[in-house]
């Protein structure tokens, strides 16, 4: 018999997303939500649940009107969606040929954008940060939106996978130029929660910038399959209609409606991830390793070559953990990247990191 990922169609080896096997090792690669608590807290979001429910099409109008509670924002003004893959999908399907300054894309940034099926249909312009910190990233993206045509303009915040997280008034200061120059800012808050608020990011949210929470990272909900894009009413009216065929399921929906019961409690999980981050990234530093900073639940391992990069991730995998060799992504060359887990599971990682550093030397 054969399988769709040996048939290939043709399509790239990245088409089969590694995300999506089985894999009997810790994954430190996809920056799920590693924390003790979020078992219980997953619990908690799908409690109640009727299965009778999964007789008919699901009704989202309910789970609307709650996110928009939670993120103060009307009904009319949210979209949802299984996941923001689908999200980006549907705005480079649906959009194409409505800005002749095509995609303005920061780079790095998540590789949905340039992978989903209708990318290579846009002219693409890719804005780097030059010396690879958060400030100059964002002024870059800022000169090249003031002097694009008309584009669909694209930031993560805090960026993934960089981690750059500018503050959010130079956000907000991007949206104003976007607003004038007639783009539309999209300002992907996958990691916001990991950086302050998802609530001040969704605050940017008008026809002018759509601002894209993903459930997978914030609430540990990946498999879940679960975003909200916020919008203004004209702006998610037209992504409305142009008929998603990626349905939220009536269990998230479920959980989306009972996620400000839950709400408060990821807000701690979000502070103990992002104190283990710095605790992680001090003691790296204090070892000579130049580890960059991050806004998101992640952080960057440089190393001198890309065989020493190759190397420590294929030790880590030999001792049960999956991380991400960055390979040449742009401001990220040999660095190997890992989620931050908080709590045993955490700390056993980085003694276990710390111990192969040592071993394959070179800070
Ligand atoms: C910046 C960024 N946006 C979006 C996503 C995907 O989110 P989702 O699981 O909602 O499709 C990722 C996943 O790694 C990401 O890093």
């Amino acid at each position: 018999m054969t399988v769709l990922s040996e048939t290939r169609w043709g399509l790239p080896d990245t088409a089969v997303r590694d995300r999506r096997a089985a894999d009997p090792r810790v994954n430190l690669s996809s920056n799920e939500l590693h924390h003790p608590q979020v078992e219980s807290l997953a619990r908690e979001m799908v409690d109640g649940f009727d299965p009778a429910v999964l007789r008919a099409y699901p009704v989202q109008e309910p789970a609307a009107a709650a996110a928009g509670a939670l993120l103060g924002l009307p009904a009319h003004h949210l979209l949802l969606s299984a996941g923001s893959d689908a999200v980006i999908r549907l705005l480079l399907t649906s959009l194409r040929g409505a800005f002749p300054g095509g995609l303005v894309l920061q780079e790095p940034n998540y590789e949905a954008w340039t992978q989903a099926v209708d990318a290579p249909l846009w002219p693409l312009r890719k804005v780097t940060s030059t010396d690879g910190t958060a400030t100059t990233s964002a002024e870059a993206m800022l000169d090249a939106a003031a002097d694009a045509e008309p584009a669909l303009v694209v930031v993560s915040w805090p960026n993934g996978p960089a981690g750059y997280t500018p503050r959010l008034d130079h956000i907000a200061e991007l949206s104003a130029v976007c607003r004038s120059r007639g783009h539309l800012l999209i300002v992907d808050g996958c990691y916001a929660g990991f950086a302050g608020s998802p609530l001040k990011v969704a605050e940017l949210a008008d026809d002018h910038c759509l601002v894209l929470l993903s459930w997978s990272k914030m609430f540990g909900f990946a498999g879940g399959r679960l975003a909200v894009a916020c919008g203004g009413p004209d702006l998610v009216h037209r992504l409305r209609a142009a008929r998603q065929e990626d349905h939220v399921s009536a269990l998230a929906l479920h959980a989306l409606t009972r996620t400000g019961q839950v709400y408060d409690r990821f807000t701690h999980v979000w502070q103990d991830i992002t104190a283990t981050r710095e605790a992680m990234r001090s003691r790296l530093t204090a070892l000579g390793h130049h580890v960059p900073e991050s806004g998101g639940n992640f952080l960057h391992v440089p190393r001198p070559t890309a065989a020493s990069a190759a190397e420590l991730t294929a030790r880590l995998s030999h001792s049960g953990y999956r991380v991400r060799d960055m390979g040449l992504t742009s401001g990220l060359h040999h660095h190997v990247r890992f989620t931050v887990a908080h709590g045993p599971a955490g700390e056993q990682f980085l003694d276990c990191l710390v111990r192969h550093l040592a071993e394959v030397g070179g800070a």
